[in-house]
């Protein structure tokens, strides 16, 4: 008897396994009235704690770069801990996912992956620029920079393997590009888009336009919405620095997008906080392009895209309370305890460096130049968060606004002025309905 009991029973788990693993779980459906979440965490450049070590030369380097590559592990278990309280459907991570993709730093992200997808999360990448074959894949150790292995373009769809390829159900033949179907009526167009990696800029063939226009017909047959997630930006996001940003042949690429009826793109790459849309001549829908600011860089944030059948689509960003989650956690460095006052510092040493070499080169008083810096550095903090033109009034008033106003035309001028004839003026939140 005793065995019949034990035979059942050993049966009943491998049914539920086969249950769980083998049968093909059903796409769930986004009632009307319902919603879904997304996370977008944009350019995370983990460097292992494994590659670094406490050393001048390490040093020295953490201040060459605008990231804090210091914390970029921190950064992504707050992500963690975000994903584990707040419970989104989806995260997606648009693309350079390591420092300059060595291995080492891609299995340690993927460490990151499983744990927010054991939260139940779906979870889906695509590479950057600096995620594969980087021969400036780098660690440091007994004071001393030494180059690293990086990966291979079929390694990284390999290690990704459960965040986005094993699911896809179509992949395009000559890039990492690739569908998926998180809901019926909900699907993500996952877009490899680095022209010459490592390189920096972005391109899109004709054949993979032809791969999207046949994802988007196969959306139009289930009646599902078709939302764009790429590293390089499909818009230009700055009227000073586009190029290498924004995609080589961005034209074709937005005629393709709006043939496809295309809403929403989400992309990172420029690290700063902005929206920016295009509306077509021939068909009047308009595409917006939501670049994420980079989480390791200042506003330390992330981007959420909920999604309604009834509503559209509802972005906007959240910023994390660093020095909340460094107390509750026990943390002791100084730095994350108080993290407002030092990522402060860090933005204005790191990248606010280059501004303070061009007010230099200035034909003013040192008094003015220092007026100038104080209003570059706080137009700046605000731009890279997002902000633009009535948001930045206050400024305007400044004295160093006003000297800038007055000088001949020069970079910072450009800049500057750049920030208060934008399109937006706040570009972390919008309103998207859905089109009919
Ligand atoms: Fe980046």
């Amino acid at each position: 008897m005793k065995n019949i009991i034990l035979i059942m029973g050993v049966l009943v788990f491998i049914f539920i396994i086969a249950a769980t693993y083998l049968i093909p779980q059903e796409v769930p459906m986004i009632n009307i009235d319902e919603s879904i979440n997304m996370y977008i965490v944009a350019d995370p450049h983990l460097m292992s704690e494994k590659m670094t070590d406490d050393s001048d030369t390490f040093n020295n380097y953490l201040s060459t770069v605008d990231r804090m590559m210091k914390y970029t592990g921190f950064f992504l278990d707050v992500i963690e801990d975000e994903v584990k309280r707040n419970r989104p459907d989806i995260v997606v991570y648009p693309g350079d996912l390591t420092n300059n993709g060595s291995k080492v730093n891609h299995q340690e992200f993927e460490k990151h992956l499983k744990r927010v997808k054991a939260t139940g999360a779906k979870v889906y990448v695509v590479p950057g620029n600096h995620d594969i074959g980087n021969e400036k894949a780098l660690y440091f150790r007994s004071d001393k920079l030494h180059l690293t292995e990086s990966i291979t373009y079929d390694e990284f769809s390999k290690i990704y393997d459960d965040y986005g390829y094993k699911d896809a159900v179509s992949k395009d033949e000559n890039t990492l590009s690739y569908l998926v179907k998180p809901y019926q009526n909900l699907w993500l167009l996952m877009l490899d888009t680095t022209k010459d990696y490592p390189e920096p800029g972005g391109y899109l063939n004709r054949d993979t336009l032809k791969w999207i226009v046949t994802c988007s017909d196969m959306a139009k047959e289930e009646n599902a919405e078709i939302v764009v997630v790429m590293h390089h930006n499909l818009l230009d996001h700055s009227e000073i620095i586009w190029e290498d940003y924004t995609l080589d042949n961005n034209t074709s690429v937005i005629n393709t997008l709006h043939e496809c009826d295309i809403q929403v793109v989400l992309s990172g790459h420029i690290h700063i906080q902005d929206i920016k849309s295009h509306t077509s001549v021939k068909t009047g829908n308009t595409i917006y392009d939501i670049a994420t600011s980079a989480l390791p860089v200042f506003a330390h944030q992330y981007g959420q895209l909920t999604y309604s059948p009834s509503r559209g689509y509802d972005y906007e960003t959240i910023k994390p309370d660093i020095e909340k989650y460094a107390l509750d956690n026990k943390i002791e460095d100084e730095n994350l305890l108080s993290f407002n006052e030092y990522s402060e510092k860090f933005f204005i040493d790191n990248l606010c460096r280059k501004h303070k070499e061009s007010i230099e080169l200035l034909d003013i008083s040192d008094e003015q130049k220092e007026e100038v810096f104080k209003t570059v550095t706080e137009m700046n903090k605000k731009y890279f968060s997002g902000y633009r033109n009535e948001a930045l009034e206050k400024l305007i008033e400044t004295e160093g606004f006003k000297i800038v106003e007055g000088l001949d035309e020069c970079f910072i001028q450009e800049y500057i002025m750049g920030m208060i004839k934008d399109q937006n003026a706040d570009n972390n939140k919008i309103h998207i309905p859905v089109n009919n």
